[in-house]
């Protein structure tokens, strides 16, 4: 029993970080109907994100490119400090019958994580969310609220948690991404 625990820590720790799991396995939320992965190419700001953490970077964003291999360049970046930082990432529809359900790996020794596209208008506001389950005991999940812009009208944040909530996504504890004085300094 004691490996046991030792074990499930062990698997757990790279997901875990700030924030609390929750259990029971992942939800099953509805995705985005007919989804096309071409309009949703481009730029998209964070503007909320589950689960809080410390403060950490400000003016996320998130640029994703076809490449020609029609896997999907996912360029990252916040700035840190007062640098501007990025990561680049591969991104993959895992199953062509679910093309909203994608999967994105920051390096190629990591395996892909869910990053299913829940809802979006294309031109305005996206929702994402990312789980997954630990032996199916209990599960760790991210979401995010993305704009075109740096801001989104408070109805359409509002509309997004509830699309959240109806899912059985519980996002209480969900926070805005500082946007403020970004443009200056990029
Ligand atoms: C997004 O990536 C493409 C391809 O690398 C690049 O041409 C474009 O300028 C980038 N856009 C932003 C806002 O970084």
């Amino acid at each position: 029993m004691k490996l046991f625990f030792v074990l499930v820590f062990v698997l757990t720790i790279p997901v875990i970080r700030a924030q609390v799991p929750h259990w029971g396995p992942c939800p099953e939320p509805s995705v985005q109907p007919n989804f096309n992965l071409k309009q949703f190419m481009g730029r998209w700001f964070e503007i909320a994100k589950l689960p809080a953490q410390f403060e950490k970077g400000r003016c996320i964003e998130t640029n994703f490119t076809m490449r020609t291999d029609n896997s999907i360049r996912v360029v990252s970046s916040e700035i840190l400090k007062g640098e501007v930082r990025k990561i680049e990432g591969t991104g993959v529809i895992e199953d062509i019958k679910n093309p909203a359900k994608l999967g994105i790996s920051y390096s190629y020794v990591l395996p892909y994580s869910p990053y299913w596209i829940l809802s979006t208008d294309y031109v305005n506001s996206a929702l994402v969310y990312s789980c997954t389950d630990v032996l199916r005991l209990f599960h760790v999940d991210f979401a995010w609220i993305m704009g075109r812009k740096r801001s989104l009208p408070e109805s359409t944040i509002d509309r997004a948690r509830e699309i959240f909530a109806n899912n059985n996504i519980d996002v209480t504890r969900m926070i805005s991404s500082r946007q403020q004085g970004c443009d200056k300094t990029l």
